[in-house]
């Protein structure tokens, strides 16, 4: 039999020293309460929120809840406490605190890796990635990778952006009735990505897109799943659902990226660089290592999956709270049409589309697209006051983070403007893209995508709600609406004309 009990089986969370988190935060003074107080603009409708935890529950319960949502086993705690510590099978401390994630992420990153449930399925499948190395296998990618994101080459990317931007607005011109946005962003967020990384001097990717298209749908659906057994380190033998990382989609993809980098090797592409080109010459400025094929192709689909359903789900919670805000979508339109006119939005527009940027950051306030994220002690330590040991599983909700009530006024409403004064933002308390060395590498790369796509839709189209209950937030992996967005669209003319104006 397996060395646990289901004795242990409850969800048993000490109350943390300072109560109410209502405390001074320890440390630097970096921390000040941020938009508290008495700022009258700080007030918007409220997005949908998940339920958490509200009460003690045993083992077989929480599996039982947490296969639907593991938000749901997520203490409502965490929105109030800066830290919660017990026994769930082993040492665990959920931990929303800006002081604690200087130390996780960066001033003593080195004592928190990634938990291995946290790289999930890449884990096996994409084992020589960027996402789920450590150390200096890590260290030496990430030099060798960062200058390829730099912005300077990001920006080299903004026409494609642009000529996917409007092939989704063609299509949602043609559509009637109520559509289906997570289906429509998901699309335009996959072609962004797919032409990216293996478009040739055509604009064609390398891989058929219908291999790369069911294998990321594979993953999406079942694969990339996390249950509560992930998060518990439930041992191996234990069935999760949907564990199929030899699966043979995965299989044909890689087969595919195997192909399209032995053709580029022979025949360099010397027409406009997608990542596939850029990634063949990356070399570490300190070694002058380059890529080998397996870990080029690793981080190839590496990044078709870290950078395809979060940017997707992005623009999806944008466009549902716009379209839940009258107000502040006029305002956005506003801004989209007094810098566009009706044409597409380019990568040279992007500086000024300065309050859909802000729409997009509390979008990803409200619902950070990767929500929660687990690190393993490897020594002694202690954060909150909370003394942490060896093995003990440090669990970040970004989620709780970012509705924290002692950091944001009115923390479960959309409101854009809170951005207003980037200087007023901590970003030990807002990281969507997280902070420190392993912060997201394709943050400058999907701010530049989202903005684009989402300022040439609000340029032509009205979107409003449709009848029927709120999408609430759902973790699996990502950070999904529980059911698809359907909103009702409108070419923005026809409604000018019928007197509604931006
Ligand atoms: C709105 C869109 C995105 C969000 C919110 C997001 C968020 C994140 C977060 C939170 C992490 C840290 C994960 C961890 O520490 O466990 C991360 C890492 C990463 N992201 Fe993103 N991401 C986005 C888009 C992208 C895009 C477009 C790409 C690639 C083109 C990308 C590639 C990666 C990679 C390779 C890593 C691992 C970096 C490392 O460990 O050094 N992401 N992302």
């Amino acid at each position: 039999m397996p060395p646990y009990t289901l004795a242990h089986s409850v969800l048993a969370m000490d109350e943390p020293s300072d109560p109410g988190g209502t405390g001074p935060a320890t440390g630097a003074p970096h921390t000040p309460p941020r938009q508290r107080g008495g700022d009258k603009r700080l007030v918007g409708p409220r997005a949908p929120s998940a339920d958490m935890l509200k009460e003690r529950k045993g083992l077989l319960e929480l599996v039982r809840l947490s296969r639907d949502n593991v938000l749901n086993v997520i203490p409502a705690a965490t929105l109030s406490r800066r830290i919660l510590s017990g026994r769930v099978l082993r040492r665990v401390h959920l931990v929303a605190d800006p002081e604690a994630n200087r130390k996780v992420f960066k001033s003593n990153i080195d004592n928190y890796p990634k938990s291995p449930e946290t790289k999930g399925i890449l884990r096996k499948a994409l084992r020589h990635g960027l996402f789920v190395l450590d150390g200096d296998d890590w260290r030496w990618q990430r030099r060798a990778l960062n200058p390829a994101f730099a912005p300077r080459n990001i920006r080299k990317l903004g026409p494609l952006m642009s000529r996917v931007a409007e092939e989704s607005s063609e299509r949602l011109a043609d559509a009637d009735g109520s559509v289906n946005i997570s289906d429509e962003m998901m699309r335009t967020a996959f072609d962004v990505i797919v032409r990216v990384t293996f478009a040739g001097g055509d604009g064609q990717s390398a891989v058929p897109v219908d291999v790369v298209s069911r294998a990321i749908e594979h993953y999406l659906d079942k694969t990339g799943r996390v249950s509560l057994l992930d998060y518990l380190g439930l041992p191996g033998w234990v069935p999760r659902p949907g564990r199929l990382r030899t699966h043979p989609t995965l299989k044909a993809l890689k087969a595919g990226a195997d192909k399209a980098i032995a053709d580029r090797r022979k025949t360099p592409n010397t027409r406009d660089a997608a990542l596939i080109d850029l990634l063949m010459d990356v070399e570490d400025p300190e070694t002058g290592r380059k890529m080998n094929d397996e870990e080029l192709r690793d981080n190839l689909i590496t990044f078709l999956i870290a950078g395809h359903e979060t940017t997707a789900l992005t623009l999806s919670w944008a466009l549902y709270l716009l379209a839940h805000a009258p107000a502040k979508h006029s305002k956005a339109t506003e801004e989209a049409v007094r810098v566009l006119g009706s044409r597409t939005a380019t990568v040279e527009d992007v500086g000024q589309l300065e309050y859909v940027r802000k729409v997009l950051y509390e979008a990803m306030r409200l619902f950070p697209p990767i929500p929660v994220h687990l690190r393993t002690a490897q020594r002694e330590d202690s954060l909150c006051e909370h003394a942490v040991k060896p093995g003990d599983t440090v669990i970040v909700p970004f989620y709780s983070l970012h509705r924290h009530k002692k950091h944001w006024k009115s923390p479960n409403c959309f409101v854009p403007e809170r951005f207003d004064n980037m200087a007023r933002i901590d970003r030990y308390t807002y990281m969507p893209f997280s902070v420190g060395p392993r912060i997201c590498i394709g943050a400058e790369f999907a701010m530049q995508e989202s903005i684009i796509i989402l300022a040439t839709l609000l340029a032509r189209f009205r979107f409003s709600g449709v009848e029927g209950r709120a999408p609430k937030p759902k973790l699996i992996l990502t950070l999904r609406p529980d059911e698809d967005i359907r909103l009702k669209v409108e070419p923005l003319a026809a409604e000018a004309a019928a007197g509604e104006g931006a």
